[in-house]
């Protein structure tokens, strides 16, 4: 009896400081992207039964339009509205290009425009539509999603993180699994000298985490390192496994997807 095995939903995060270069604008690092994408085929044919949901940051396509027009703040000035239509656009060009990319390497990805979906209420997502997302996963799609900027019911327009995207979809739908790639090894307990890597964080030493999360080291409106712990929170309190992975060094995503190995942090309350 051949049994489609079923492991659930995997969210992927390409981390904007990965996949870009957070201090240059729309600069991508298109060599981090190219190993992503092989490494995620290279997964698949081992697991042809993987669902996956790509989600990516901002990196330097989103936070330098973003700051410059002070999005965050909502429609402030008659400039607000080409700061919305330019984002928006910016983020179409870094998802283009990130999914030709994927597909150059045979996946069937498809683009999803979060701010077509998602209505944000002062400054928090409120609502998304995700039933499209669903459908286009259940015939073997591969979703991309990205931090963009949305309309907001108090303040006309705000952003919606990449790092909200994930924890909404983790408490939605079914997901096993939720990979953070970044450009550093994982969370550090000194976050300036990046050294102390934490191995792994639970209930035990979850204290550790608060306390050594600090800024971005490239600009990021959304908060950087500490409003993406407090998004991680939500999917570890569901009990689902969150990896923390270093995405510029190789190998790092395919052993996550396909043996499960902690290559980085891992959020986590059970064991694996
Ligand atoms: N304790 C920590 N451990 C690891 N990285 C940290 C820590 N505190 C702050 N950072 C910084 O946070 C960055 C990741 O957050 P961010 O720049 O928002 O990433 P992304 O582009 O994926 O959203 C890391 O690259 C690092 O510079
Ligand atoms: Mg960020």
């Amino acid at each position: 009896v051949i049994s489609l095995e079923d492991e659930g939903i995997i969210i992927i995060k390409f981390g904007g400081s990965a996949i870009t270069n957070k201090n240059v604008y729309k600069s991508v690092r298109k060599d981090v992207i190219k190993m992503a994408a092989r490494e995620l085929r290279e997964a698949i044919a081992v697991k042809p039964y993987l669902k996956t949901i790509i989600v990516l940051g901002g990196g330097s396509f989103g936070h330098p339009l973003a700051k410059k027009y002070k999005l965050q703040d909502g429609i402030i000035s008659e400039e607000s509205l080409i700061g919305i239509s330019k984002t928006i656009d910016s983020m179409r060009e870094l998802s283009l290009i990130v999914s030709n990319m994927l597909r150059e390497e045979k996946l069937k990805v498809v683009p999803i425009q979060p701010s077509s979906i998602a209505i944000n209420k002062n400054g928090k997502l409120h609502t998304i539509y995700l039933e499209t997302l669903k459908k286009f996963l259940e015939i073997g799609l591969i979703p991309i999603l990205w931090g963009d900027v949305v309309y907001d019911v108090e303040k006309g327009c705000s952003i919606l993180s990449g790092d909200e995207i994930v924890s909404k979809i983790s408490l939605e739908l079914n997901v096993s699994k939720v990979i953070y790639g970044l450009e550093v090894d994982g969370i550090f307990t000194d976050p300036i000298k990046l050294k102390g890597l934490v191995n792994v964080i639970n209930d035990k030493n979850l204290h550790l985490l608060q306390k050594s999360v600090g800024e971005s080291k490239g600009i990021d409106v959304t908060g950087g390192m500490i409003k993406k712990i407090d998004e991680t929170l939500k999917i570890y309190q569901r009990g689902i496994p969150v990896f923390f992975i270093n995405l510029t060094k190789p190998n790092n995503l395919y052993r996550v997807l396909v043996k499960n190995e902690n290559v980085g942090t891992l959020l986590f309350k059970g064991s694996l």
